[in-house]
């Protein structure tokens, strides 16, 4: 058995200083999340767009498959105004793009988060994550009353003093390499395009809570930079995106292997927020929208109807290919697997980079 202890192990009670990235929308199936837990990394169950009887049925599975921790992930509301935009446009548009599918809905469909996070507590889940925004101190200390350890999302420097200070346990730093959606909640989404090495070490300088690197780490090799950097560990999406329990649409794997380094763009076609995704037919049309695209969440529940024809179809032309920089070095393997190579290749870097001095 293999190990590679740093603080972030004991936080998490793990034996890894890695986290399995949520990826919500059906990658982080029960059965991956276990298969990380249990091969002694941290799998995290994507919820954001998952209803509370969803959650709890998926908390109950990983449970039956590991007695190991596990995390949970949540999306944060946005305080945003209300004001429902004008959809039609964006409609006809979508219909124009693919007529073979059918809009409908307008209403953003996402389930309450207070009855998402009603689960999470009740369940007593070990792990709890966040992402775009912050979780109110309160409920920050019931949650950790409760057991549970508390990690939100940083996309700069002062979103993670801002978590910091609202109490959370630790902190993923999410770098611009990153693929899905940015955490970004503080400022304009152009503002914090921070790339992850420039933004580890800009984190850890003013933080004392663990830093957790995320964002284009895809090997050993990257796991090593990133502690070398500060980090007390790391979160990997792309990487698991892959693997064999991975619940990614087959043409969708393929097409993260099948890409090149050059491949993805950040876009907000899909969702109406800025997530990085390899390059498609979709992310170029959307481009020539002539209005503004309708903010998230409504985007997303625009879309969804030609997303689903698309993954009815396997037509990688109008999928949300979510993924990061490093997508092309991504690896079809069974998850624990990959947790086994990403820490034998972790220590030859830390151990070459040993001989070097
Ligand atoms: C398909 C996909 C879905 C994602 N969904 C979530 C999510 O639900 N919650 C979250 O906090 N982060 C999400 N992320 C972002 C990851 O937490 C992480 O920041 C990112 O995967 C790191 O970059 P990498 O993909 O290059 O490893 C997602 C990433 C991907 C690729």
């Amino acid at each position: 058995m293999s190990s590679l202890f740093t603080p972030l192990c004991t936080l998490l009670q793990t034996r890894l200083p890695i986290i399995q990235a949520p990826m919500a929308g059906g990658p982080t199936t029960p059965e991956l999340v276990a298969a990380v837990s249990n091969a002694g990394a941290l799998g995290s169950l994507g919820a954001g767009y998952m209803t509370p009887q969803a959650i709890q049925e998926s908390i109950r599975a990983i449970k039956r498959y590991t007695n190991q921790p596990f995390a949970v992930n949540l999306f944060i509301p946005s305080q945003a105004s209300e004001a429902i935009p004008d959809v039609a446009p964006m409609k006809q548009f979508l219909l124009q793009m693919s007529p073979r599918h059918e809009t409908q809905g307008d209403a953003a469909s996402i389930p309450a988060f207070e009855d998402q996070l009603a689960v999470v507590i009740a369940e007593r889940v070990p792990v709890f994550s966040f992402t775009f925004g912050q979780l109110k101190p309160e409920m920050v200390l019931e949650l950790q009353s409760r057991g549970t350890t508390v990690v939100g999302t940083a996309t700069t420097v002062e979103e993670a003093v801002a978590l910091a200070t609202s109490g959370v346990d630790a902190i993923v730093a999410q770098g611009y390499e990153a693929g899905g959606h940015r955490g970004t909640f503080l400022c304009h989404v152009e503002a914090a395009l921070i790339g992850t090495m420039a933004l580890i070490p800009q984190i850890v300088n003013q933080l004392r809570i663990p830093v957790i690197a995320s964002g284009g780490i895809m090997d050993g090799r990257g796991i090593a930079a990133s502690l070398m950097l500060g980090a007390a560990g790391v979160q990997l999406g792309t990487s698991f995106l892959v693997t064999e329990e991975s619940g990614a649409h087959p043409v969708y794997k393929q097409a993260v292997l099948e890409s090149g380094a050059s491949d993805t763009v950040l876009t907000s076609g899909f969702s109406g927020k800025a997530a990085r995704a390899i390059r498609n037919r979709f992310t170029d049309e959307i481009r020539e929208f002539p209005g503004e695209i309708p903010p998230y969440p409504t985007q997303n529940t625009l879309t969804r109807p030609l997303r689903n024809w698309a993954a009815e179809q396997g037509d990688p032309d109008y999928l949300s290919l979510f993924a990061g920089q490093g997508a092309a070095m991504g690896r079809a393997l069974p998850a624990a697997e990959l947790v086994h190579q990403l820490v034998e290749e972790t220590k030859a870097s830390l151990n070459r980079a040993c001989r070097l001095l």
